[in-house]
């Protein structure tokens, strides 16, 4: 009842707007109009990522939905001094599943669409202002493999899954220019742990550079060619044998506010292994209770305790 009541209040504009300024967080964007799960924080870094440089390779965003990254990076590219032929390319499977279908339940502007339907058009038309710039692709990025050239901005929210991680390094990091920039928006998130372990791999040529505000998304800098030779450590990334090494050089570069869900990340990995004794072990030691109530937090501890139960685990 009283969460029906809070999310009919958190549709209101000035509702929204009233509750992040009395945050001390960002309250204007212009891309709260697209409804999505980044903050306006994200959205508005994504627009100024995208408008500081003149690009000359593509710009490409992983798990589009409705284009909340999207749009931001397409607003940048459009004023950034970049010519015409540089694109920004959004993927997704554009399968309208349970989960949001649950979100746009309280989602202002969101679409009330059935389990199971298609909703590229949805973005299409979110997009439809930037024309030519735009490019809408429809794959299963479980086995797309990106042929279209140079990447120089690569922004991904699609690692949802171990096999999605892995697919997405082999298909797309061969491309990225040195000198790109590579965002993880899901960098500090309980459920994606395969990122850390995959940026600590790569660290000598991926370097941290901003954990934006309020969000889980970390900018890396790519600093040199990633050759398609270097992820064959991914062929057996559940026997990762330095699992500690990189969650502690991620709790290095992450923002404060967002080292307990690293951690979450680090406890999940171990579900995901169904190794709860371990996860429990990380929960109880690592986590302090002043942090049992982030999101993040209660999502692993639900696994931990079975209330929740991974259904798929792909190999
Ligand atoms: C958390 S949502 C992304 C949110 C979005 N970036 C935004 O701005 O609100 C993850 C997206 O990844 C997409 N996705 C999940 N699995 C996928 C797959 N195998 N291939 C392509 N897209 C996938 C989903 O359809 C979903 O739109």
């Amino acid at each position: 009842m009283l969460q029906k009541g809070l999310q009919v209040l958190w549709k209101l504009k000035g509702i929204r707007q009233l509750q992040r300024k009395l945050s001390g967080r960002v309250y204007k964007s212009d891309f709260e109009w697209v409804p999505g799960m980044t903050t306006l924080e994200e959205r508005n870094w994504f627009y100024q990522c995208a408008k500081e440089r003149e690009w000359k390779g593509h710009i490409v965003d992983l798990g589009s939905w409705l284009g909340s990254t999207t749009v931001p990076l397409l607003k940048g590219l459009a004023e950034s001094k970049t010519e015409n032929a540089v694109k920004v390319y959004a993927f997704d499977r554009f399968i309208w599943n349970k989960e949001m279908a649950d979100v746009a339940t309280w989602l202002p502007g969101a679409p009330q669409l059935a389990v199971g339907s298609n909703f590229k058009s949805v973005l299409e038309e979110n997009v439809k202002p930037f024309g030519q710039r735009a490019e809408v692709i429809e794959a299963d990025l479980k086995t797309y493999q990106w042929n279209k050239g140079e990447i120089e901005l690569l922004l991904v929210d699609a690692m949802k899954t171990r096999s999605l991680t892995v697919q997405i390094a082999r298909s797309f990091f061969p491309s990225l220019k040195p000198g790109a920039v590579l965002i993880f928006q899901d960098f500090a998130h309980f459920f994606t742990p395969w990122i850390h372990v995959l940026t600590y791999q790569l660290r000598d040529k991926l370097k941290p550079v901003y954990n934006v505000p309020y969000s889980g998304s970390m900018s890396f800098d790519v600093l040199e060619r990633i050759d398609l030779a270097e992820l064959s450590f991914l062929d057996d990334i559940d026997s990762y044998p330095a699992i500690d090494d990189a969650f502690n050089y991620s709790l290095k570069y992450t923002n404060a506010e967002n080292k307990a869900k690293v951690i979450a990340a680090k406890a999940m990995w171990y579900v995901y292994q169904n190794n709860l004794k371990k996860a429990k072990e990380i929960y109880d030691k690592e986590i302090g209770p002043e942090h049992y109530k982030l999101e993040d937090v209660a999502g692993v501890r639900e696994y931990i305790n079975r209330t929740k139960t991974i259904i798929f685990f792909e190999k």
